[in-house]
């Protein structure tokens, strides 16, 4: 399958699922697995019997650039930064960051205007990944990037395309001089110096906050009472800068879309803001009382998975939907193929956020829906992503409508992460949000 894999992994997962049921043999290049779609074997890889899986060998080519951080090691070391880094991410100190995003967001608003004003088109994918990138690195490092803020986004984009197009090369040209591999360690070279600029600048102004990178570096080993090396620190940095301001960026690229080509969605979802909000900037407690925002984001998190898939591989032999799984072998967790199935969705191509009100979610499997993993390994950051795409979704379609530019294909690109292949260029129209009708004034004759 390797040729068409590398040519269209996501058709070909879907198909694959379509015509063959629950659990799907595949052989790409030297490596056999299965393509599993049944809700419960997902739950048995990822969570029952997770300490059996490994991440798969696939994700040596992320390693190779990220190094052995908490997104791709295992055991003790994955543990013990979980351990270090988790504190972060309660409830409780995520939402105290929901000030730092809020006006992240009101930051990218106001850039908006003068592009609203000409009628110009944007390219909502680099504004979006712009607006991320401020975020997790204002709330999470405390820090800016200084040299490397204009240079940061395309270096992420250079980085993502060449590990995702890697992902199913046999690796035979991967240290030759070429243009391409050329261009790579240029973009990682960005990488690096921007997340030494952050530690550097941290050392040289130690402050007194207890953000994420005050926890990496003051973290001391519980044996040997030492800190975590300067390697082991710039790679977590790097992970949390790429996994935190890339998925994100591309959950909110996809809602913009799905709402341009949805327009009674879109009108259903600012009529929810203008009434509750009634023109006033969002903040974290107004999100529970805005139902449809969140299936919004949800529903486009269903069609457009940003970790569009990934795999495992067995450490000892297991069975699947009755089937031997041998040790060694993959089993491919592929959400964007979940969550079109139509054993679970109705119509799964249409854009229905309310497929996920309370009742018509009750009946379908928890691991139907799976856009940020699960089991010990799911996302550290979900709750944080959660509430700053509300937020920004919020405070943005307050301000303005975004139309898709005429024509533009807007197919996904499944690479590390699922981007627009051709980018999102959108056009930006103001709008006032609709007063909520003033309390009519007291009769003077009672
Ligand atoms: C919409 C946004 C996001 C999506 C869709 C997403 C998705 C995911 C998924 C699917 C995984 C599991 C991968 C696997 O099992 O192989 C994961 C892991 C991870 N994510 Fe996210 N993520 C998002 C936002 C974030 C944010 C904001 C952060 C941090 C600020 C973050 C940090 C991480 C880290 C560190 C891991 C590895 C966790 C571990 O293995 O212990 N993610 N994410």
């Amino acid at each position: 399958m390797l040729p068409a894999i590398r040519r269209d992994p996501v058709g070909v997962f879907m198909r694959g699922a379509l015509r063959f049921g629950d659990v799907v043999y595949f052989r790409i290049g030297p490596r056999r697995g299965y393509l599993l779609t049944n809700p419960e074997d997902v739950r048995h890889v990822l969570q029952d019997n997770a300490r059996n899986y490994h991440k798969s060998p696939l994700y040596d080519k992320l390693r190779l650039f990220l190094g052995n951080g908490l997104l791709t090691s295992e055991d003790d070391l994955w543990l013990r930064q979980r351990r270090i880094a988790q504190p972060a991410f309660h409830r409780q100190r995520v939402t105290a960051l929901a000030g730092v995003m809020g006006e992240a967001a009101r930051d990218a608003a106001a850039r908006w205007r003068p592009f609203a004003a000409a009628g110009q088109p944007v390219d909502v994918d680099e504004e979006m990944m712009r607006l991320t990138r401020t975020v997790v690195v204002r709330a999470l490092l405390g820090a800016d990037l200084g040299p490397f803020t204009s240079t940061i986004d395309q270096a992420w984009a250079i980085v993502n395309q060449h590990v995702g197009e890697s992902f199913w090369s046999l690796g035979f040209t991967d240290g030759w001089p070429t243009h391409r591999n050329r261009r790579f360690q240029a973009a990682r070279a960005v990488l690096r110096g921007a997340v030494d600029h952050v530690i550097t600048e941290r050392r040289r102004n130690p402050s007194d906050s207890d953000d994420l990178l005050s926890m990496l570096m003051s973290a001391r080993d519980e044996e040997t009472g030492e800190a975590m090396t300067d390697e082991q620190l710039r790679v977590e940095v790097t992970t949390f800068l790429l996994a935190g301001q890339e998925t994100t960026s591309l959950a909110l690229t996809w809602t913009w879309y799905l709402l341009s080509q949805n327009p009674r969605a879109r009108q259903r979802l600012e009529d929810e803001l203008d009434a509750m909000l009634d023109g006033r900037p969002p903040e974290y407690p107004d999100l529970a009382h805005l139902p449809y925002l969140r299936m919004v984001i949800d529903e486009a998190m269903r069609l457009y998975p940003p970790a569009w898939g990934f795999s495992r591989q067995a450490l000892a032999d297991d069975r699947l939907g009755g089937f031997q799984l041998p040790r060694g072998w993959l089993a491919f967790v592929i959400p964007y193929v979940l969550h079109r199935l139509p054993a679970f969705w109705t119509d799964p191509d249409a854009f229905d956020p309310e497929r996920f009100s309370p009742e018509r979610s009750a009946d379908r499997p928890k691991f139907a829906y799976i856009p940020f993993g699960a089991g010990p390994r799911q996302c550290i950051g979900n709750q944080f992503a959660l509430i700053e795409t509300q937020l920004i979704v919020a405070t943005l379609a307050q301000a303005y409508r975004l139309q898709l530019v005429p024509r533009h294909n807007a197919e996904p690109w499944p690479l590390i992460t699922l981007r627009p292949r051709y980018g999102m260029p959108m056009i930006i129209e103001r709008r006032t949000p609709a007063r909520r009708p003033s309390q009519p004034p007291a009769d003077p004759r009672r």
